[in-house]
């Protein structure tokens, strides 16, 4: 490498550097890398199944047990589903759901680990190494395949058997047919359920804790109290409950409902709920209109309520309207009163669908 300036004089075609230019060094000076050395496959070692018949015809029979425990399971699965009533419990522990789930995801997982034991101690294990390359087809290849597909539609005779084409073609599609049946469990279609609650003119607001009834001096302006329909703490003439299990829990997702006190003065009410108050006292759906969260964060000073799901946001003080988020309907009121024994009750259910809209939501039903 030299620093002496010295005219540009080509000799052999190739510019020399001037003066001002920072003479570099030839490219053939720079040293190739190392190329990274072929590891190669580590040694192939027999497993215990390979050398052992006995091994073999152990892990064999232990494959073919967890399959046929998979069977059985299935066929436990579609009994349990025709002999054990929906709302049944046995032992106090064991339901119908928990007989389907042990059933059928036991033989799921019986096949899962009959294929791994299979793989692992059966199959062969030796390493195979595919070279990489096009994912296409030559076409040559393709017409070969094309010619093959052909030559074993042809030999099937599924063109020239009838009764054994459309037979399999019949078997192969009333495998819809369980998918259908399962839609049994669906249930009935809900009539006019969607348009009511359990709340009847005259039936008290409680704690949705103690059960508990609320009177008006119970809530101080700016609170809010989650509520619920006495009904859901009564029991009947033999002492049982009159609503539980999967019908409380219904019956509870339209039903909840919060209180909330807020300065007459403030209360914009909409049009015909004028007196569905009592001194300040709001009771409305705890059901966002959205998609069904239960809401409760309340904000006492701007009297808006915000569903934690998706946000959006009613104004209490304003007929529950929305003024900000996903919910397109407002949130629907309970009409109030007080009875003679001075407790907060529904003058009668609600005058709309409460919780998510649907399609005939503002269809009037009886
Ligand atoms: Fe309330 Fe979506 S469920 S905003």
């Amino acid at each position: 490498m030299s620093s002496e300036s010295h005219d540009a004089q080509p000799s052999d075609g190739v510019a020399q550097p001037t003066g001002d230019e920072v003479a570099r060094p030839p490219r053939n000076d720079i040293e190739p890398a190392e190329p990274i050395e072929n590891p190669g496959l580590p040694e192939h070692l027999p497993r215990p199944t390979d050398v052992d018949p006995k091994l073999e015809k152990r892990a064999e029979r232990q494959v073919a047990g967890m399959f046929t425990a998979a069977i059985i399971l299935t066929i436990g699965f579609c009994v349990a589903y025709f002999t054990i009533p929906k709302d049944a419990v046995i032992f106090g522990w064991f339901s119908l759901n928990l007989a389907l789930g042990l059933t059928l995801g036991g033989a799921l997982f019986l096949i899962g680990i009959g294929a791994i034991q299979w793989a692992k101690k059966l199959m062969k294990d030796h390493e195979i190494i595919e070279m990489r390359h096009p994912a296409r087809s030559s076409d040559d290849d393709r017409e070969a395949a094309l010619g093959v597909l052909d030559e074993g539609v042809a030999e099937s005779g599924f063109g020239r058997r009838p009764l054994i084409r459309r037979s399999l073609i019949g078997a192969v599609a009333i495998l819809g047919l369980p998918a259908i049946v399962m839609l049994r469990d669906l249930g009935p279609l809900p009539g006019n359920k969607l348009f009511h609650t359990v709340w009847r003119k005259g039936m008290r607001v409680v704690n949705d804790v103690s059960g508990i009834p609320l009177r008006p001096s119970d809530i101080e302006v700016g609170q809010l109290v989650n509520a619920q329909p006495a009904v859901f703490f009564e029991t009947d003439s033999h002492g049982h409950a009159v609503f539980h299990g999967t019908e409380l829990l219904q019956a509870k997702a339209k039903a909840s409902v919060i209180a909330v006190r807020i300065r007459p003065d403030d209360i914009k009410p909409r049009k015909g709920q004028a007196n569905w108050d009592v001194d300040g006292i709001m009771v409305y759906s705890k059901i966002c209109t959205h998609v069904g969260c239960p809401i409760s964060l309340w904000e006492q000073q701007t009297h808006h309520l915000l569903c934690p799901c998706h946000q959006t946001t009613y104004d209490l003080a304003d007929g529950g309207k929305v003024i900000f988020g996903p919910g397109k309907r407002p949130l629907p009121q309970l009409p109030l009163a007080v009875d003679s024994d001075g407790y907060l009750i529904a003058t009668s259910d609600f005058h709309e669908p409460v919780g998510p809209s649907f399609p005939e939501v503002n269809q009037h039903r009886d």
